[in-house]
């Protein structure tokens, strides 16, 4: 047979359809684009955030293409909020098939310019808040059967940043524990991948902005030090959320998916 003559199926994405995902910090930027693609895809999506009129305007933002979703104000740091809300989620929609962890926290500095509170918030956002939606949302999708834990780290997560202590330990002990509970819940079908984006231009890159010295300076420095000379876009790291969520990565655990322009190389 030739190659002209081989059937090539066409490339269906795999639907959401059915899939109940619950994404924290969803109000912008990737947390956002991740649960907008999510929806389009034809998931049930429940999008959360400490602001929860952030929340409310990426559902109408998606009403206004003739999609449905969900928005509750949620803060990932209120432990009782987040077990009572994947335990909503489960009551009214009977499962919960994707857990996307994205809330985060960046204070920069190194050792001695970083408060110690700026290292407890730190490991408060950037590790403890995943252990805690992780541990509430495993019971339901071990009962169903399986599910997806994406976790949001960061390329800071394999590698090392100038004056950044509290975010890359932190993100680094998040890649650890991801791997951990791939390992420990892989014989419950539960896979658990790290998301890690490089450079994406979000309201989250203020603080870095101003450790820079101001905007010029930021681009300046993404065109030189990212070898695509250039930012990711919050589309780019949707596409990665989807193909984590979906059964495009059915025999996928314990990864850290680097999506960074070749920054971390
Ligand atoms: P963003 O600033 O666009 O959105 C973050 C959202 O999280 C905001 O809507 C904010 O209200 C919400 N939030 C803040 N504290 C919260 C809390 N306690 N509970 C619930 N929601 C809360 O930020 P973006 O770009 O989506 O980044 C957020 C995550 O992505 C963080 O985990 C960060 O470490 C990670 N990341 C971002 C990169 C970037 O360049 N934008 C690069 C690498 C990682």
């Amino acid at each position: 047979m030739t190659l002209a003559q081989t059937q090539v199926a066409p490339l269906v994405f795999p639907t959401l359809k059915d899939k109940v995902v619950l994404v924290t910090g969803a109000g912008s930027g990737i947390g956002r684009a991740g649960a907008m693609a999510m929806a389009r895809h034809g998931a049930q999506v429940v999008v959360t955030d400490l602001d929860p009129a952030k929340a409310a305007k990426v559902v109408d933002d998606l009403g206004d293409e003739g999609v449905s979703a969900a928005s509750a104000g949620l803060d990932v740091t209120d432990d009782q909020a987040v077990a009572d809300e994947i335990d909503k989620i489960v009551k009214t929609y009977g499962r919960i098939d994707v857990l996307h962890s994205h809330a985060g926290y960046q204070i920069e500095g190194n050792l001695e310019q970083v408060p110690v509170e700026g290292m407890d918030m730190s490991w408060r956002l950037n590790v403890r808040s995943h252990f805690i939606a992780a541990r509430a949302t495993v019971g339901h999708m071990r009962a169903q059967g399986g599910g997806s834990i994406i976790i949001t780290s960061s390329n800071s997560g394999v590698q090392y940043d100038r004056e950044m202590i509290a975010y890359a330990t932190t993100k680094h002990a998040v890649i650890a524990m991801t791997r951990q509970m791939a390992a420990d819940y892989a014989k419950d079908n539960i896979r658990f991948n790290a998301l890690c984006p490089g450079f994406i231009d979000t309201p989250f890159n203020a603080g870095f902005e101003t450790q820079m010295g101001g905007r010029d300076q930021l681009e300046n420095y993404v065109a030189r030090t990212i070898p695509m000379g250039r930012w990711g876009t919050t589309d780019e790291m949707a596409d990665s959320i989807l193909f984590l969520a979906s059964d495009m990565s059915t025999f996928m655990t314990g990864h850290a998916l680097v999506i960074d322009g070749g920054e971390c190389i």
